[in-house]
């Protein structure tokens, strides 16, 4: 089995455990605790190959956070996730990866760019046209998603996936 390790990036709260559990335990995570650090992990296939990947849910960062080095050492994609509800954490997502960069001293590092919460449309104050706009600027993939509805969980992965394999 190819190994793949994922580490999944983001503002507190925007979701980026419940994806994860959406992901590899298939189920919704509803009450909130903050993260410090977990992992999980699961396997997929992707024309007939398996991957094992490992999945770091990392703590939700902010502007005054150092840039953990763990979360650049060994992964090989990034999840960089906001909320379809949140401004802040939009905004938040562009610091977040030009310190991941930074970190990592390259811009050749496979990831995609998540707008979380895609259900809460009453709520929302991120459009799909800036998350997606975003998304070009990287040249990254975009997906809107709902842990909720498990809308998109899926092809979060595989598209990250993808990226590992092209670069
Ligand atoms: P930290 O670990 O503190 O950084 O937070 P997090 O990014 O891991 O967020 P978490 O997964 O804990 O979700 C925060 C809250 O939002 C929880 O109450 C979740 O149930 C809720 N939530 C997460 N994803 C969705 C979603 O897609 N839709 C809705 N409606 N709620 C969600
Ligand atoms: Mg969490």
């Amino acid at each position: 089995k190819l190994q793949r390790k994922i580490a999944v990036l983001g503002f507190m709260g925007v979701g980026k455990s419940a994806v994860t559990i959406q992901f590899t335990e298939g189920h919704f995570a509803e009450p909130y605790s903050p993260t410090i650090e977990n992992t999980f992990q699961k396997v997929i296939r992707h024309k007939g190959i398996e991957y094992q990947t490992d999945i770091l849910d990392t703590a939700g960062q902010d502007e005054y956070q150092i840039f953990h080095t763990r979360y650049a050492m060994g992964i090989h994609g990034y999840i960089l996730m906001y909320s379809i509800v949140s401004r802040r954490s939009f905004d938040m997502v562009s610091t977040i990866r030009d310190k991941l960069l930074n970190a990592v001293g390259t811009e050749n590092i496979p990831h995609v760019l998540v707008g979380n919460k895609s259900d809460l449309v009453h709520e929302r104050e991120v459009a799909t046209e800036e998350g997606q706009r975003l998304a070009d600027e990287w040249g990254v993939p975009f997906i809107e998603s709902s842990a909720k509805f498990n809308t998109n969980i899926e092809e979060i992965f595989r598209k990250l996936i993808l990226q590992c394999e092209a670069g």
